[in-house]
C-alpha cells in the first residue's frame, strides 16, 4: 500500500465530546465492573487485592490508556478505524498489518461469548420482574435455574434451551441494531442513555445496600460494613503472592477494555485536535467509579451481610458468575421489593454489557465499511451473521468449558499478548517522541513529563513480567488441559480450532484488503 498523506474522507466522527467520553465509558464500563471484579477481589483477598490493582491501574491501564487513544487517533487521520491500517503506519513493514489483525480477532472473538453472557441479564431482568425465580431460597437452587436455563438439565423452569436461545437472539439483533444505525445515532446515543441510567440504577443498590444494617439477627457481626472492611482494610501479607498481582492486573486490562483493539477505533473518530489525556483520564475514572465504588459497593457487601465473609468468599471462589446469578437474587428475595431490586440488578448489568460488546463488534464493522467499501447495514448483517454462526458452539459446548477456553486465550492471554505488540510498535518501533507527542497533541492539560519514563520503560517491562508470570502459572497448565476432564478435551480442542480460524480469518480478509488497495493504487495514477 503506498504511503498515504492524512486525509479526510467522509468517515464518521463523534458529534460531541461528551458523547465520545459517554461512548469510551460505555465501551469500558462491562459485566467486568459489576460481576468479574467483586469476585477477583474476594477471591484474591479484599483488601490485599486493592494494592495490586492500584498499582496496575497506575502503571498500565491509563498509559494504556493513552497509548490506545493516540494510536487509534493517529490512524484515524489516515482514514483507518482498524488496527491493520493503523500498524501499517506505525510501522512500514509487511508484517505490521498481520498483527493488526490480532486487533480485530480479539474484539470480534470476545463478541462471541460475551453478547451470550449479556443476553442472560437481559433474560434474569425479565424473570426478576415476573418473579420467575421468586420461589427458589437457596443458592443451589438458583445454581440449578440457571443450568436449566442453558439448557444443562430439565426442572419445573425449564424444559429445553429455548428461552435462553430467544434472549440471545434478541439480544444479538438489538446489538448489531445498534451498530446498523451508526456511530453517532447508535453507539453514541445509546451510550448516552444507557451510561447514565446504569449509574442511577447502580445508586439506588448501593443505597439499598447500606440501608440493610445487620439482616440476620443470628449474627450480629455480619454488616454491611464488614464486607466493605474487607475490601478497604489493606493486607500487605499478601503483596508477596505474585498470583494477586497477576489476578489485578488481569482486572485492569479486562475493566478497561485495554488490549482489545476496540478503544483504537472508537479514537480513531476522533478529530485531529481533540483531546487524549483529559477525556482518557475521564473515561478511565468513570470506568473506576462504575467498578470500585458502585461495583465495590453491592455485590460483596451485602453477600457478607447476609452470608458472611467466609461464604461470601467460598461463593466467589466459584466463579463470576455465583456472586450475580445465584448468591444476588438470593439476597433480593430476602428484602421488600425483592422484583424491583432484581430486574435494576439484572438490567444494569445488561445496560453495562450492551455498551461494552457494541465496541467489540465495531472494529471488525469499520474494517468492512473502511477497507471493502461495504455499506453499514451490510457489515452489519455479516459481522451480526458471523458472530450468530461462530456461538452455537459458545451456547451448546457450554457446560463443557468451551466458554472459559475461549475466555482464557482471549480475555487473558491476548489483551496481555496485544498491548505488548501495540507498545512496542508504538513507543519503540514508532517512536517514544513522537507518540508522547501524538498523544499530547491537542491535550487541555500539560501530561507530567514522568509519564512519559511510565509510557516508554515500566509499561513495556510490566507487561513482559506480566506475561512471563502467566505463561509459568496458567499457561502451561491451560495448553496442557491438566484441569480438564478427558472426555471434555474434544471440546476445548474445537475452542481452540474455533480461535484459530478467527483469527486466520482477520488474517485473510487483511490480506484481500491490502491486495485490492494495490491493485486500485496502481490503476489510478496520482
Ligand atoms: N470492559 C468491559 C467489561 O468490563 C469489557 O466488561
Amino acid at each position: 500500500m503506498p504511503r498515504a498523506k492524512p486525509h479526510h474522507t467522509q468517515r464518521e466522527q463523534w458529534a460531541t465530546r461528551i458523547g465520545l467520553v459517554f461512548a469510551m465509558a460505555g465501551n469500558a464500563v462491562g459485566l467486568g465492573n459489576f460481576l468479574r471484579f467483586p469476585v477477583q477481589c474476594a477471591q484474591n483477598g479484599g483488601g490485599a487485592f486493592m494494592i495490586p490493582y492500584f498499582v496496575a491501574f497506575l502503571l498500565l491501564g491509563i498509559p494504556l490508556m493513552w497509548i490506545e487513544w493516540g494510536i487509534g487517533r493517529f490512524g484515524g487521520k489516515y482514514g483507518h478505524g482498524t488496527t491493520p491500517g493503523m500498524f501499517h503506519y506505525l510501522w512500514q513493514h509487511p508484517l505490521s498489518k498481520y498483527l493488526g489483525a490480532i486487533g480485530m480477532a480479539i474484539p470480534f472473538g470476545l463478541v462471541v461469548y460475551y453478547t451470550y453472557i449479556e443476553s442472560w441479564t437481559l433474560a434474569y431482568s425479565f424473570f426478576s420482574l415476573t418473579g420467575k425465580y421468586a420461589g427458589i431460597q437457596t443458592r443451589e437452587g438458583m445454581a440449578q435455574f440457571l443450568t436449566a436455563y442453558q439448557g444443562g438439565t430439565q426442572n419445573e423452569y425449564f424444559s429445553n434451551i429455548g428461552t435462553a436461545y430467544l434472549f440471545f437472539v434478541i439480544t444479538l439483533a438489538l446489538n448489531f441494531w445498534i451498530l446498523s444505525r451508526g456511530l453517532v445515532r447508535g453507539i453514541e446515543q445509546i451510550s448516552k442513555v444507557a451510561l447514565p441510567l446504569l449509574f442511577v440504577f447502580g445508586l439506588i443498590l448501593v443505597v439499598r445496600v447500606f440501608s440493610i444494617g445487620a439482616p440476620d439477627p443470628a449474627y450480629p457481626e455480619r454488616t454491611v460494613l464488614s464486607g466493605l472492611a474487607f475490601i478497604w482494610n489493606p493486607d500487605f501479607r499478601t503483596l508477596t503472592d505474585s498470583r494477586v498481582w497477576v489476578a489485578a492486573a488481569g482486572q485492569i486490562f479486562f475493566t478497561l477494555s485495554v488490549g482489545f483493539g476496540a478503544i483504537q477505533t472508537y479514537a480513531s473518530y476522533m478529530s485531529k485536535r481533540d483531546d487524549i489525556v483529559t477525556s482518557g483520564l475521564a473515561t478511565a475514572s468513570t470506568n473506576e467509579f462504575a467498578e470500585v465504588v458502585i461495583g465495590g459497593s453491592i455485590a460483596i457487601p451485602v453477600a457478607v451481610a447476609f452470608f458472611g465473609l467466609q461464604a461470601t468468599q467460598d461463593v466467589a471462589q466459584g466463579g463470576a458468575f455465583n456472586l450475580g446469578f445465584f448468591a444476588m437474587p438470593i439476597i433480593f428475595q430476602r428484602m421488600p421489593g425483592a422484583e424491583f431490586f432484581g430486574t435494576i440488578w439484572f438490567l444494569l448489568l445488561f445496560l453495562a454489557g450492551i455498551t461494552s460488546s457494541v465496541a467489540m463488534a465495531q472494529p471488525l464493522m469499520a474494517f468492512l465499511q473502511e477497507e471493502f467499501h461495504m455499506r453499514r447495514q451490510t457489515a452489519a448483517v455479516l459481522v451480526g451473521g458471523l458472530a450468530f454462526f461462530l456461538m452455537q458452539p459458545v451456547i451448546f459446548f457450554l457446560p463443557y468449558g468451551f466458554l472459559d477456553e475461549m475466555d482464557f486465550w482471549i480475555g487473558t492471554m491476548g489483551l496481555v499478548v496485544f498491548a505488548i505488540i501495540e507498545v512496542v510498535l508504538f513507543v519503540w518501533v514508532f517512536g517514544s517522541r513522537k507518540a508522547w507527542k501524538e498523544i499530547c497533541a491537542g491535550s487541555d492539560i500539560r501530561l507530567p513529563r514522568i509519564f512519559y519514563f511510565v509510557i516508554k520503560y515500566v509499561t513495556p517491562f510490566y507487561l513482559f513480567v506480566l506475561l512471563g508470570f502467566w505463561l509459568i502459572q496458567d499457561g502451561w497448565s491451560v495448553l496442557t488441559m491438566s484441569h480438564v476432564p478427558k472426555e471434555n478435551y474434544i471440546y476445548i480442542w474445537f475452542a481452540r480450532f474455533l480461535l484459530t480460524g478467527i483469527l486466520l480469518l482477520m488474517i485473510l480478509l487483511v490480506r484481500i484488503a491490502w491486495q485490492r488497495k494495490h491493485v486500485i493504487a496502481q490503476k489510478v495514477p496520482k
